[in-house]
This record gives C-alpha cells, structure tokens and sequence, in this order.
C-alpha cells in the first residue's frame, strides 16, 4: 500500500507551471530562454490598489475575517455583477477565495461524486478535468475545431450531455485558445442547457475584461436567467487587474452552493489573505481606465504574433479576440525532424525541441486536452515576442 493517496495518482501536475518552472530554472543556469508560457500579464499591479493594501495594514487590518470574504468586499463584487454584467445577487450568495483556482476547486470539490460527469469544452485551461478527477468524478471533453474558432457547437454539447452530466465548464474568453463568444453563439448554448435541468453551469470568467475588436463580452446567467439558480458565475482579479501574486477569485451562485463552499474553506484555507482583500474593494470600486490601456498594448502584441506564427512553415495561427494566448496548430510540422535530430511526433516533441533549441517556452496543447498545437502567452513586451517569433520560424524553416 502507498504512502500517497490514490486520489493523487488520477492527476498531474500543472503542465503550464511545469514549463514556466522549467524556463525560469535553464534562465537561472545562464541559458538564453524567453518563456512565452505564463498565464499571467506582464504589467504591474496599479498603484491606487497597492496604496490600499499598504493603507489596510497600516490600519492594522491583519487578522482572520470571515471565511468566505469580509462583507465590504463581498458589497463590492455584488456592485461589480450589478453594473458590469446585469446580475443581481445577494451578498449570501458571493464566495471569496484565494484564487479563481481555489473558487472553482471549492465549487467542483463540494458538488462532485464518482460516477458523475462534467463537460469541459476542449481545448481548455489544465486544472478543470484534473480537479473533476481529484473529486472522483469524470471529464468528458467536448471538442471544438479550429474552423469554428474553437468555439462549442450546440449539437457538440448537446452530444456530451447524458444523465450523470452534473456541471457544463464554460470559459470565455478562453485559456488556451483566446476565443470570445457572441451572445448568439452563447444563446444557441444556454437554449441546450435549459433542456438539461439536471446540468449546472460553472462559468469562468476570470478573462472578462481582456476582450477585442470591439467584441462585448456576456456570461451564460446573463445571457439566460432562466439558468441563475443553476450557475456559478466566477471570476477575479489575477489577469485584468495584474494581481495573480495577490490571490483573490469570487463567485456568485445559489445560496445551497456558496455554503457547501464555505464549508469546505473553513476546513482548508480559511479566509483570503485580508490585506488582498481590502486591495480587491478598491480594485473594483476604483478606476477602470488601465484595463483600455493594457488592452491596446495586447491587441498590437496579438496582431504581432498571429502574423509572425502564420509566416513560420508548418504552423496555423488562428486570430482570437480575447485573453492573451494564441494557439496555433502545429500538424504540419508533426512527423519531422528538428535541426539538431529531434523527432517530432508529438506537439510536445515539439514544444520540449524548441525549448532545447531556440530557448522558447510554450505549453504543448496535450496540456489543454487538444492537440497536435500549441500555447502561445503574448503577455509581454513586443520586442520580446518578436525575438521569440523570429526563433520560432528559425525553428519551423529548419524542420526537415
Ligand atoms: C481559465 C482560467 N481560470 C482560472 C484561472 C485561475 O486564476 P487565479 O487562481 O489566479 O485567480 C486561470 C489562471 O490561469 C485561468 O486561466
């Protein structure tokens, strides 16, 4: 009998901090590494939400609070689901956690047995099904193709539903893709859910505010509030606010499930650091005007990068309209060689000789349950990721 528990064993460790760990060791060995493979914006945290941190300690502001969100934050985050998505929730009905990760790990955690199913739209962000595993439960992807723009068909979901379907995953703009639904597409979505009453929706909307070419961005609550009293609208502070270091996720939902979820948090973390807390009020009561600004710099780095990835041979970069990552597919370099002899069989062979040869970090698209492809993260200097493109298709021209 092992040590370690079996329920371990039915998960993996996060391929995208596995790369970016990877990176950040061959940098500190000396090598020339550029690591286009964290899901994070380069940009700092703005000052008017630091200054309220500092102001929070100094007001000594350092204590437990209460487990699922001090109730000044929680105001917040119902104000915020109010203006920005037309959503009325309660403060009862808000969780507060130490990360999205955290919120969505709580949700999946108190709601999932063996035997049950969840419908993760592929490809999509790493944890969802290694999470819906560590619960006992199974995934069951839904494939969406790159001619669609990665976006779930209706009859593609309403195929993956069956009886023991307990949450449909949703996450646009999406990680890894960047794919940003119309409401209409959404519609044609939540028109298949109401069918289904069996199926809770978890809706991950943590890349909101990094949205494009004019697109308007919409959350299946929103969209159909015949959906409200089975969906869990989550969302946080890490991307459009730079706050990943800080930890801060929040979720609106019916009230059977924000309990369930503090339950399980007053046995885990508890509260979210406090002083995070009191930054988060200020992050989404305080001044929104950076999020357009950052946006600008993202769309010329996306602009960047879809065109440079399309020069390189072999390589298909589709042109997404949220978040930060392209991924383009890789199939016409599969079943080469690489400059130094590495054979390509897989988009991992790939990734792992391009980090080997050229010093570019991206994350295979195994990774994200979709392959053969890979993730680009463009959330970094444009000079940067025109280094790294170039390499990239030194790379590609070098493919026999
Ligand atoms: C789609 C998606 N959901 C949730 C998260 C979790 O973010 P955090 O725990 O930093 O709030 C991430 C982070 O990479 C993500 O890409």
């Amino acid at each position: 009998m092992g040590f370690i528990a079996d329920s371990l064993n039915r998960i993996e460790p996060s391929a995208t901090i596995a790369v970016s760990t990877k990176a950040r060791q061959l940098k500190a060995a000396g090598r020339d590494v550029i690591s286009l493979s964290a899901g994070e914006p380069d940009f700092d945290t703005p000052e008017n939400v630091k200054a309220a941190a500092v102001r929070a300690m100094a007001e000594g502001k350092t204590k437990y609070t209460d487990v699922d969100g001090i109730p000044e934050l929680k105001a917040a985050i119902v104000r915020k689901f109010a203006r920005e998505n037309g959503l009325d929730y309660k403060p009862s009905q808000i969780s507060v956690g130490t990360g999205g990760k955290q919120v969505i790990y709580n949700a999946l955690l108190a709601t999932l047995n063996p035997g049950d199913e969840v419908v993760i739209p592929a490809p999509c962000w790493v944890s969802y099904a290694d999470i819906v595993m560590l619960a006992g439960a199974t995934p069951v992807f839904a494939e969406t193709r790159p001619e669609d723009g990665y976006k779930l068909k209706p009859e593609a979901l309403q195929a993956a539903i069956t009886p023991r379907t307990k949450w449909l995953i949703f996450n646009s703009p999406s990680n890894p893709t960047g794919a940003a639904y119309t409401k209409d597409e959404m519609k044609a979505l939540t028109d298949v859910l109401l069918r289904h009453e069996h199926v809770w929706v978890l809706s991950d909307d943590i890349y909101e505010h990094l949205i494009y070419d004019g697109l308007t961005f919409h959350t299946p609550a929103a969209v159909e509030p015949g959906l409200v009293g089975r969906t869990l609208t989550m969302n946080g502070l890490s991307k459009a606010y730079c706050m990943t270091g800080w930890r801060l996720g929040f979720a609106g939902g019916p009230e059977t499930l924000i309990n369930a979820m503090r339950k399980l948090q007053s046995q885990s973390t508890s509260n979210p650091c406090s002083i995070t807390q009191w930054a988060a009020v200020e992050a989404l009561d305080g001044p929104q005007d950076f999020i357009a600004e950052n946006n600008k710099k993202f769309v010329e780095r996306r602009d960047l990068v879809v065109a440079m990835l399309n020069q390189a041979s072999g390589l298909q970069c589709p042109n997404p309209q949220g978040a930060f990552y392209v991924y383009p597919s890789c199939a016409g370099v599969i079943g080469k060689t690489s400059g130094s002899g590495a054979k390509i069989a897989t988009d991992e062979d790939f990734a792992t000789a391009l980090l080997e040869e050229e010093g570019v970090a991206v994350v295979h698209g195994a990774a994200f349950a979709s392959s053969p492809a890979f993730r680009v993260s463009y959330a970094t200097s444009k000079d940067v990721l025109e280094d790294a493109c170039r390499r990239i298709q030194r790379f590609c021209g070098n493919l026999r």
